[in-house]
């Protein structure tokens, strides 16, 4: 984030003492990016950021990666993974879905009621609100969510969730910084006209949160050995104890709908649907649009072999009336890997011919090394799916319905 922000009570010049009405100095601490190199934020703490009182062992949820073995394209329906009332939690309750060292994409049904105190060290975090609303509080202050939040919480903020409406959360964990994509941005970073979207919808913290406690636990993922694993650190002091900040280095929310498509007349790639990017990663939403004008003009997509990427679409809204029996669904994921080609079944093109607007929600994840896949994702597969272009299966020598089995823009 480019943008300076400024909360509570800083000094006037930075590394100066800076006190309490009882003459106590407050513990500067700066949260840098890239040694020094990058965005940071000063942070002024009542106690000392550094004192932890004990150290254990974190059993994360299971972290097992599946290759995508034999190469096949995959349908996953999230949906099935958390049945009746939510109970789980935003953090310790998410299953990973499909995953490399680059990203990790995670889903979880959470319940009201808060998470444990947590941060991830490994990366930034985007957690998309499929649905639901609450808070996310973090260091920096509170973030208000709802539907259609992308909640963009950076690497090793410490946080929780507290969930007001049941939730439906999409995290996707980075290994990297998450960022919109530099060519939205001037060399300063400001947003550029051609953006799909600029500063003002971008929502941060409004005022600092501070929390009295002590012996308070966090739970904190990081790496080792290549390994994903999990700590239970316990602070002293309580983590939430920041009485004031400024910096370009905050978390904040985005909300899809205030993303303004960009529509032309044949089909726009998917980059010009892109919302952020990582390191060897982005992330695209394709979203309810006038579509493509010209008198000939094919409105899905053509077939396209992406040789350097694995793509994946989570649908999150729009009418799918249309699509009975093609499998796909609001909640599904689609994984098209590299390595072969994908796009409509010719009975989605024709169907789309003169059609002017789409009414589809999507969030697209193109990662540019294979995606494995993680328990969750071997948990919802709908084992089908990968046939339905042809229309029937592996010894099957009969006509399928051979139904739709793509969303219009993946
Ligand atoms: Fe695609």
């Amino acid at each position: 984030m480019a943008h300076y922000r400024s909360l509570g009570s800083v000094p006037p010049k930075r590394h100066t003492q800076h006190r309490d009405p009882d003459g106590q100095l407050y513990r500067e601490e700066l949260m840098g990016e890239e040694g020094f190199s990058s965005d940071s934020s000063l942070l002024y703490h009542r106690g000392v950021p550094s004192a932890i009182v004990d150290s254990q062992v974190w059993e994360l949820p299971d972290q097992t990666r599946t290759p995508n073995h034999p190469l096949k394209p995959r349908h996953l329906e999230l949906h099935t993974l958390f049945e009746g009332d939510a109970t789980a939690d935003a953090v310790t309750g998410r299953r990973l879905v499909l995953g490399n060292n680059d990203v990790r994409i995670g889903y979880v049904v959470a319940g009201p009621g808060a998470s444990p105190y947590y941060r991830n060290a490994i990366g930034d975090e985007c957690v998309y609100v499929e649905s639901g609303s609450g808070v996310v509080e973090t260091v920096f202050g509170t973030l208000s969510y709802r539907t259609g939040d992308y909640v963009i919480v950076p690497r090793a903020t410490t946080h929780r969730w507290v969930v007001g409406e049941a939730s439906r959360l999409y995290p996707i964990e980075a290994n990297s910084h998450i960022a919109p994509p530099k060519r939205y941005l001037s060399r300063f970073g400001q947003f550029l006209e051609h953006a799909p979207y600029c500063e003002r919808d971008l929502v941060g913290p409004t005022e600092t949160f501070v929390v009295e406690g002590e012996n308070v636990e966090v739970l904190v993922k990081h790496r080792a050995g290549g390994a994903v694993l999990g700590t239970r650190m316990t602070y002293a002091t309580h983590p939430f104890d920041v009485v004031g900040w400024d910096g370009c280095l905050y978390p904040y929310t985005f909300n899809i709908e205030d993303y303004m498509p960009i529509t032309g007349k044949v089909h726009q790639p998917p980059p010009v649907h892109q919302v952020f990017e990582g390191h060897n990663f982005v992330i695209c939403n394709f979203l309810p649009r006038k579509v493509d004008y010209h008198e000939l003009a094919i409105p899905v997509p053509y077939y396209h072999s992406n040789v350097d990427s694995d793509e994946v679409m989570f649908y999150v809204g729009g009418d799918y009336e249309a699509r009975k029996g093609s499998g796909i669904n609001i909640g599904s994921i689609s994984l098209h890997p590299g390595g072969h080609a994908h796009g409509p079944q010719p009975s989605a093109i024709e169907a789309s011919l003169g059609v002017e607007y789409f009414e589809e929600s999507a969030v697209m994840v193109d990662t540019f090394a294979p995606l494995d896949l993680g328990e969750g994702g071997l948990a919802a597969e709908d084992p089908a799916y990968a046939w339905t272009w042809a229309g029937r299966g592996p010894g099957a020598d009969g006509e399928g319905d051979g139904g739709p089995a793509v969303f219009s823009n993946s």
